[in-house]
């Protein structure tokens, strides 16, 4: 397969620069970090939603389109018989020139044809329950340019999932009004919603459409809507069917001339007794409001700067400078980028994710903000909080709760037995970070009950007794209805096709189904629950523990070695899995990841082993595949993980999630070279030089799934965005590789590094204090440090105190 670039980085800017619009997937971004949120493709494809995608979908939209992402913010320019868009789709005219910029939160699409440029500027400004869309026209010609413009949204009747199937209800209740230059979508607000949405523009308009089969032509499509082909808009008045908004605007452009049009997309709430201004109007203030505060290219341009400001100040608070381009760009822009985008939409909406189906994630959720915490702390705070109310009083959780309402799910229940470990690993990452101790004295219920308040460290305590609590036969964790890998399902036994493996009855009843991942799971954070309890002055809880986490650890040397690496789990009836005795499935990687990063074993020699085997056996030119030999069969015993093709998604494709683990694990056997080989193998930055029609997806983010070795076309990229691998990415290099380690009392240096890493510098914001951290390592050490100082004091040891102020610290290797 020849490659081919479809775009470029741009750093200075923070821009990914994509130049031809038929990417081989939509490459896409995220419009919005707090309430409000958009999705957009590099041809202004996608929908927008108020803090859920399932509730409260502002805009539809068709996945899985003919053709390929179908329905976004339109704009159409007709000049003359020439009917075109700036994102080259809808019409697919062709362009003299395209140009897409995503960004941090926005995105700039340019289009140029006949001598009129069109630029349009995306984004969601801060604490803004909208979207904003400032488009430029600029005639470049000599001639005196007559255009005639239509903007177009097409509305979703809120819950995504019901907009799609209920059409003997939908395609009757549609409402909408029309005042001035704003179209407002009131569907369903005569009764118990208490929200409307508008699209408005800041000029007059010289007609307008609601009706989207009036508009389009019902045998027609969105390349070539009938009015806009016609030039001459309907003024059609939405009644049921498919409401849209739609402006038409003339426009004449001298040469050289520019203009600017402000649309914005909106969403308001009002309260129950101020809903309507008269019978069945709706009161229109605060979206009056909203609009005047965009209604001016000055005061859009102050917002975008704000945004941008923003910006600057979350990526400065790590910022590296290795002299590597494609190191340097990934850790100080995209990496934690990716990191604030899973934080706000865990696994909810991509374009691989419809928005519809899961909420947050109990271990997702905790993952991401281990990403995200040195962004915005208060929060992670907050996220913790809210994951912990979904915890049951033994320590177990529900699996994945709804972000609307912070309740558990309960189609999917609870009983994935590594869920509880997570709180844990979350929570340490947070007071690591700040320092604040004092989240451990929130009260926080079980199960969203009042009344059933604990501390959370109580919380925690539950957590990790749920583990000891729980042991099989082997004295290893149970293994409930799945671990990490939902997938594995090892007391599911299910041979119906209309039963969804991870909500199918549990038959833990008489199992014996263990697993070695959530052992080594438990050693990691285990050990960190000890030292959180010591250094809180909780000495007979840390003995209580230490002990468990000991025994787990003798557990997993005598039951969970299989001679050349760890075993992945035992099965309901006890047997291996995992174990070169397997004929398929003989090594996994997620034990190899757990058990190596807990040191398990590591003075007999078993981690640098097992770490030998996953280069041998799971290792390829993309990455590192889940499990090798891929299955060929479905194994009833082992569930939805044996019933994929082989090389992909969890039957040995390259989960990129887990790859981190597997180089931490290179780290804590301090072997820096291999740490390195195997990050850069799945680092976006890398991938983007030579591999883009091959990898497919977004270039500038991680993807969940890399195809695996054994897969028809290894290599190429699915699901991109919404993985744990941004946070995972972000922890392994931040404080595994470059070694900079917030711990409770300081920043603890220690990086594990390839030869060629000969110098670097890491400017790190810490608690309001500032560092500057240089490293030196003149004879390219992989690990080990030789000596620290801070503002020119020796320090003893490499833990570098916290102290206000500026510092800064020379560390040699
Ligand atoms: C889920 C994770 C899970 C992983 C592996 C992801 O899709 O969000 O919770 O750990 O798949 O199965």
């Amino acid at each position: 397969m020849t490659n081919k670039k479809y775009g470029h980085f741009d750093d200075e800017h923070r821009e990914y620069v994509i130049t031809d619009p038929q990417t081989p997937w939509p490459w896409i971004n995220y419009l919005g970090n707090e309430d409000f949120f958009s999705l957009i493709s590099n041809t202004a494809g996608g929908y927008s939603f108020y803090k859920d995608a399932k509730f409260r979908r502002l805009t539809r939209y068709r996945y899985n389109g003919v053709p390929m992402d179908n329905g976004g913010r339109y704009f159409y320019i007709k000049d003359g018989d020439t009917v075109w868009s700036p994102g080259w789709k809808p019409c697919k005219t062709p362009l003299d020139f395209y140009e897409c910029r995503h960004g941090m939160n926005y995105t700039r699409i340019t289009g140029r044809k006949d001598g009129v440029e069109a630029s349009i500027l995306f984004f969601v400004p801060l604490k803004t329950w909208g979207e904003v869309q400032k488009l430029t026209l600029k005639n470049e010609s000599k001639d005196v340019k007559s255009i005639k413009l239509f903007s177009f949204e097409e509305w979703c009747l809120w819950n995504a999932a019901t907009d799609m199937e209920n059409f003997q209800r939908n395609f009757s209740t549609g409402e909408v009004e029309i005042e001035g230059s704003v179209i407002y979508h009131k569907t369903e607000y005569r009764e118990r919603r208490n929200h409307y949405a508008f699209y408005g523009v800041n000029v007059p308009v010289q007609g307008f459409d609601t009706d989207r089969e009036t508009f389009i032509g019902l045998y027609n499509e969105f390349a070539c809507p009938d009015a806009v082909m016609e030039g001459r808009p309907r003024n059609s008045h939405a009644h049921g069917w498919s409401p849209i908004a739609s402006h038409y605007i003339e426009v004449t452009l001298q040469p050289g001339e520019a203009k600017d049009f402000i649309f914005l997309l909106g969403y308001v709430e009002n309260e129950q007794e101020e809903k309507f201004a008269a019978h069945q109007v709706i009161n229109k203030d605060k979206a009056k409001a909203m609009l005047a505060r965009f209604d001016t290219t000055e005061k859009v341009d102050a917002a975008f700067a704000e945004l941008n400001a923003y910006w600057d100040s979350l990526l400065n608070i790590y910022n590296v400078e290795t002299g590597n381009d494609k190191l340097d760009r990934m850790v100080n822009i995209w990496n934690q980028y990716q990191c604030m985008v899973t934080f706000c939409m865990s696994r909810s909406a991509s374009f691989f994710e419809s928005g519809i189906g899961r909420g947050m994630g109990f271990r997702d959720s905790n993952q991401d903000l281990v990403g995200f915490v040195h962004q915005i702390p208060e929060r992670a705070r907050q996220r913790i909080i809210d994951i912990a109310s979904t915890q049951f009083p033994d320590g177990g959780c529900y699996h994945q709760y709804q972000p609307l309402t912070k309740r558990g799910n309960n189609d999917i229940g609870g009983g994935f037995n590594d869920d509880p470990c997570w709180l844990i690993f979350g929570t340490v990452a947070y007071i690591k970070e700040t320092g604040d101790f004092t989240i451990l004295d929130e009260m926080v219920p079980f199960d969203n009950q009042p009344g059933s308040e604990v501390t959370l460290f109580e919380h925690l305590r539950v957590s990790f007794d749920h583990v000891i609590n729980n042991l099989g036969p082997h004295r290893l964790p149970l293994i409930g209805r799945a671990d990490w890998n939902d997938c594995l399902n090892l007391n599911c036994f299910s041979w119906d096709p209309n039963e969804s493996f991870q909500t199918t009855e549990n038959k833990s009843e008489g199992s014996k189904a263990e697993s070695v991942m959530i052992a080594g799971l438990f050693v990691v954070t285990g050990k960190d629950y000890v030292a959180l309890c010591r250094r809180t002055g909780r000495d007979e809880e840390a003995d209580r523990a230490q002990k468990h986490v000991n025994a787990m650890e003798e557990a997993v040397k005598q039951h969970g070695w299989d001679g050349e690496w760890y075993l992945r789990a035992y099965d309901f009836f006890g047997n291996k899995i995992g174990s070169d005795e397997c004929e398929e499935g003989k090594i996994f990687i997620e034990s190899q990841g757990w058990c190596t990063m807990a040191g398990i074993g590591l003075e007999e020699g078993l981690v640098g082993k097992a770490l030998d085997s996953v280069k041998e056996r799971l290792e390829c030119e993309h990455g590192i595949v889940l499990n090798n030999p891929a299955f060929t069969t479905y194994h009833v015993e082992m569930g939805e993980i044996s019933s994929y093709p082989e090389g992909y998604k969890e039957n040995a494709g390259i989960f990129c999630h887990n790859n981190p683990w597997v180089i931490i694990g290179e780290t804590v056997a301090g072997r820096g070279e291999d740490a390195w080989e195997h990050y850069k193998k799945i680092l976006p930055s890398y991938v983007e030089e030579d591999r883009q029609t091959l990898h497919k997806v977004e270039p500038y983010v991680n993807c969940q799934m890399v195809a695996g070795k054994d897969a028809f076309r290894p290599g190429e990229g699915k699901n991109s965005w919404l993985t744990g691998t941004a946070a995972w990415m972000w922890y392994t290099v931040s404080e595994f590789i470059l070694g900079i380690k917030p711990d409770y009392d300081g920043i603890l240096i220690d990086p594990c590094l390839p030869k060629t890493a000969k110098e670097y510098t890491v400017r790190r914001r810490f608690r309001g204090a500032e560092y500057e951290i240089h490293v030196q390592n003149p004879d390219g050490a992989s690990k080990g440090v030789k000596s620290v100082t801070l503002d020119g004091k020796a320090l003893d040891g490499a833990l570098v105190p916290f102290v206000p102020g500026k510092h800064v610290v020379e560390v040699i290797m």
